[in-house]
């Protein structure tokens, strides 16, 4: 082996001093550099290519560069490249490509970047690919939703505010809630990804560089939609990761809020869902014991994501222009908050899909709690054009007498003014019965995005249709990059055909 490929050659001429294994192991980003090794052996190739393509580098060094990435890209990238004694895996790669091909032409492959431009660029092919990945899987969530939803229009249930009896719903309009919500957590995830697909090649270290680079040249066989224009913003900005992991614990935070209810729901006081075996434990000495330990992970989770969110601003919050080397501690935050969503995102979809849902104890509390007092006052406005607050008081008094019955409402319509008798503009029991009634107190609420089963169908049939388009966005921009790399191997292999 070369002697030169033991050292990481960036250092060899500026600096002299051996570094302790510990301070190598400090100022090295291997093993967060571990999530972008593959996509720095993609902007190698693209930068090889470029500098041919410009006559940067002749057609011979070209093919000396070419068929030793081919050979990593083909095989997988050797240990030896992983290694801490290197600052990084750009210094790995490029020691190691000197120690193969040589020093003749591995000497030149960094020519007209820095690793400031090339970094990022890996970074951001990392994460398109992965904000794919968490979109695709956010349209799984809100399709088991909607299909929970499908099955459930009529299942009726109480609807809570401040976790007390509201109002009836059913579990369809409870369920399509969330979907509402993942469905906006997918639309944030699509508009980061407009300003995380962007190419900062060609910035080098921040001012560009002599050589007559084509910037829109490795864009395009990269994939990208366009440039990150600003060579200084080019290396120093992360706001894209900023607002990628911003988004992530959003999406966390209502990912958590969903597992709460499940948790809540799951309690033998409440006993509107049981979770499927697999995703809960029991107890170590409590053998009667089911617990929603996955959910209540799943609500942690949203804590770490956050952190990690919190870590990436604070890495930035003071760094002055352009590249700093604090921005190598942002990076991790990156993976590790994707990472926490990812898991968490798929055993949602399983553990949605699997729950089972007790229609019956839904629908015996959905009447409790007076839930349907504020039909009874929109009644008696409607029927005997009172005004609301004066049938909210009469509805209200007979409740802090304990019923709803004809006698009662009556007399509370006379404590609170004397001249009025529901009786005599008409009132029955009959009627009073039939208006408390949940199933009929949710048959009304029609309006758009209300509960009544109508309402519900129309929003079933509109938020498949939005699933559907949202998943043509994210296979026209898999098939996109997916094609882009195709094409960038095939072109460096017709090279050195
Ligand atoms: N490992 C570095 C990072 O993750 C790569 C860029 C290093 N640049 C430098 N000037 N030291 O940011």
């Amino acid at each position: 082996m070369d002697e030169r490929m033991r050292k990481d050659v960036v250092r060899l001429g500026r600096l002299s001093g051996e570094r302790t294994g510990e301070m190598t192991h400090f100022l090295s980003s291997m093993h967060a550099d571990r999530h972008i090794a593959d996509a720095d052996i993609l902007v190698d190739i693209a930068h090889v290519l470029m500098l041919d393509k410009q006559k940067i580098i002749d057609r011979k060094v070209t093919k000396q560069l070419l068929p030793a990435l081919l050979a990593m890209y083909d095989n997988g990238i050797c240990e030896e490249v992983f290694d801490d004694r290197f600052e990084d895996i750009h210094a790995g790669i490029e020691s190691v490509l000197i120690g193969s091909a040589g020093a003749e032409a591995g000497g030149r492959l960094h020519i007209g970047r820095s690793r400031n431009d090339e970094v990022v660029t890996c970074i951001r092919i990392k994460l398109r690919e992965e904000l794919l990945k968490q979109m695709s899987a956010l349209l799984k969530v809100r399709g088991v939703l909607i299909a929970l939803a499908a099955q459930h229009k009529d299942s009726v249930m109480p609807g809570f505010t401040h976790l007390q009896h509201a109002q009836p719903t059913t579990l369809a309009h409870h369920l399509l809630a969330y979907e509402q919500a993942f469905s906006r957590d997918f639309d944030r995830l699509r508009d980061a990804y407009t300003r995380v697909n962007l190419s900062p090649l060609g910035a080098a270290a921040f001012a560009s560089t002599g050589y007559s680079v084509n910037r829109d040249y490795t864009a395009a066989i990269l994939g990208f939609d366009g440039l990150v224009i600003n060579t200084m913003d080019a290396v120093a900005t992360r706001d894209f990761a900023l607002e990628t992991l911003a988004d992530l614990a959003i999406l966390m935070v209502n990912t958590s809020r969903l597992c709460e209810e499940l948790i809540i729901w799951s309690t033998s006081f409440v006993r509107f869902v049981s979770l499927d075996d697999a995703f809960c434990s029991t107890s170590s000495i409590m053998p009667q014991k089911k617990n929603p330990d996955t959910a209540e992970i799943m609500r942690a989770k949203s804590g770490s994501v956050f952190g990690s969110f919190s870590g990436a601003m604070m890495t930035v919050k003071g760094l002055p222009m352009s590249y700093n080397r604090d921005l190598q501690e942002l990076t991790p935050n990156i993976w590790r908050g994707m990472q926490d969503t990812k898991e968490s995102i798929r055993l949602l979809i399983d553990m949605l899909a699997s729950a089972k849902f007790d229609k019956e104890r839904m629908r015996e509390e959905a009447g409790k709690g007076f839930s349907t007092a504020t039909e009874l006052a929109d009644s008696l406005v409607r029927a005997y054009n009172i005004p609301f607050r004066t049938a909210h008081n009469i509805v209200g008094r007979a409740v802090q007498k304990g019923d709803l019955s004809l006698g009662t409402l009556e007399e509370a319509a006379r404590e609170l003014d004397s001249g009025i008798s529901l009786v005599k503009k008409g009132l029955t029991q009959e009627k009073i019965n039939n208006v408390l009634d949940p199933e009929y107190s949710i048959g009304l609420r029609k309006a758009p995005g209300g509960p009544a089963p109508v309402a519900i169908k129309g929003a079933i049939h509109d938020r498949r249709k939005q699933l559907d388009a949202d998943s043509v966005i994210v296979d026209q921009k898999l098939t996109k990059i997916a094609k882009a790399r195709e094409e960038l191997i095939s072109k460096a292999r017709r090279l050195i055909a």
